[in-house]
């Protein structure tokens, strides 16, 4: 057996990049895929879930920067910069660290979690932040790239998206086919993109005999693709996806028609209801927007939909450990139970005695 090698050395001749880009990498993907027997019932569908929290740096985005770091590397930057909401910069700076080069990036001010900041300011971003919102960070870090000598590494840049497929790949590998559903979160729309440029390219080399429906599922005050029309104000807790005018709009808008899907959007009291049930019953910790997707399934079940004798997938984007405030939030009634330090103590505390 051998180490997995991370997404450039697993699948570097299906990825268009330039020959002879360097490989930096902390060895991403080949993240699991974890059936959902609880999902399942629900739905009557066989349910499996991309656990994407499980990358080096705790959600998907580790796919997509290997790649554009590494192009980046390659073509002499020496500076990367992006727009985040939190896990986007995270990862960048963590490449950047190992590619040698400074990172900068540019968050809303007080609109991304601490835990997400902290990885950044520890990895040895510089970190500015925005008065305004994601949006804005994102006009400021093409503005920045346009006119100072800083490569822009958010999911406008192709070769992000190019590090993003391969999660289709994997899934491909593991169900021996496409599945009939692939359902996930979405904000600034790279992802589902990615996934459906990833499912297409496998069709096309005759390694699935199906394109799935891409799902992909908004935070309802963050829902410019349910609507049709940007967001001039996109507001919830689901930090990761508060966004009013997602970048690859046209691309993720021929995602769902090409392959018969839609947007739709989920309250910020699904999201957490989602996030908390996958957490208790099936051992999975995703972040708030991470639970989005989730959260449609059960909001589905609810009006009836039924996938019976269908294979759905659900990308669960970040991991839990990300935001535990927003988590802990909704355990209103949790107090502390404290014992002195022995066991008839401990046990009477727990309640057995
Ligand atoms: N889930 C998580 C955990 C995210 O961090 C993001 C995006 C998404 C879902 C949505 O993916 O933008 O490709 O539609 N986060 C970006 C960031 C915007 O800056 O970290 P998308």
């Amino acid at each position: 057996s051998r180490q997995w090698r991370g997404v450039i050395e697993e699948y570097r001749h299906r990825l268009d990049i330039p020959a002879n880009t360097p490989t930096i990498t902390l060895r991403e993907g080949g993240t699991p895929m974890v059936e959902s027997a609880w999902l399942s019932e629900v739905t009557g569908a066989e349910v499996w879930l991309k656990v994407e929290g499980d990358n080096p740096t705790g959600s998907f985005k580790d796919r997509g920067m290997t790649v554009a770091l590494s192009v980046a590397v390659g073509e002499g930057a020496e500076a990367v910069v992006c727009a985040s909401t939190g896990n986007t910069s995270a990862s960048m700076a963590a490449y950047a660290a190992r590619a040698g080069i400074k990172p900068l990036v540019l968050v809303p001010q007080g609109k991304i979690s601490a835990g997400k900041l902290a990885q950044a300011i520890v990895h040895g971003a510089q970190v500015i932040m925005v008065r305004g919102n994601f949006d804005d960070c994102l006009r400021l870090s093409r503005g920045l790239a346009d006119h100072y000598p800083v490569a822009l590494v958010n999911s406008v840049n192709p070769m992000r998206l190019q590090g993003q497929k391969t999660a289709s790949f994997e899934v491909v590998d593991v169900l021996g086919d496409a599945p009939d559903v692939h359902v996930l979160p979405t904000g600034n729309a790279g992802n589902v993109s990615a996934y459906w440029l990833g499912y297409t390219e496998a069709h096309r080399a005759g390694e699935t005999l199906k394109l799935p429906v891409m799902r992909g599922w908004q935070a309802a005050g963050a829902a410019p693709l349910v609507h049709g029309a940007p967001v001039a104000d996109p507001e919830t807790v689901a930090s990761a996806i508060r966004i009013g005018n997602p970048a690859s709009w046209d691309l993720a808008v021929d995602a769902a028609r090409s392959s018969g899907g839609r947007f739709r959007d989920v309250t910020d009291e699904q999201i957490l209801h989602a996030q908390r049930e996958l957490a208790r019953r099936e051992g999975v910790f995703v972040e708030p927007a991470s639970a989005a997707g989730v959260a449609g399934l059960l909001l589905e079940a609810s009006e009836g939909v039924r996938y019976d004798d269908q294979r759905v997938v659900v990308t669960v984007t970040g991991h839990g450990l990300k935001d535990i405030d927003t988590a802990l939030s909704t355990f209103t009634d949790l107090v502390d139970t404290v014992c002195d330090a022995d066991v008839e103590s401990a046990a009477g505390a727990a309640g057995l005695a």
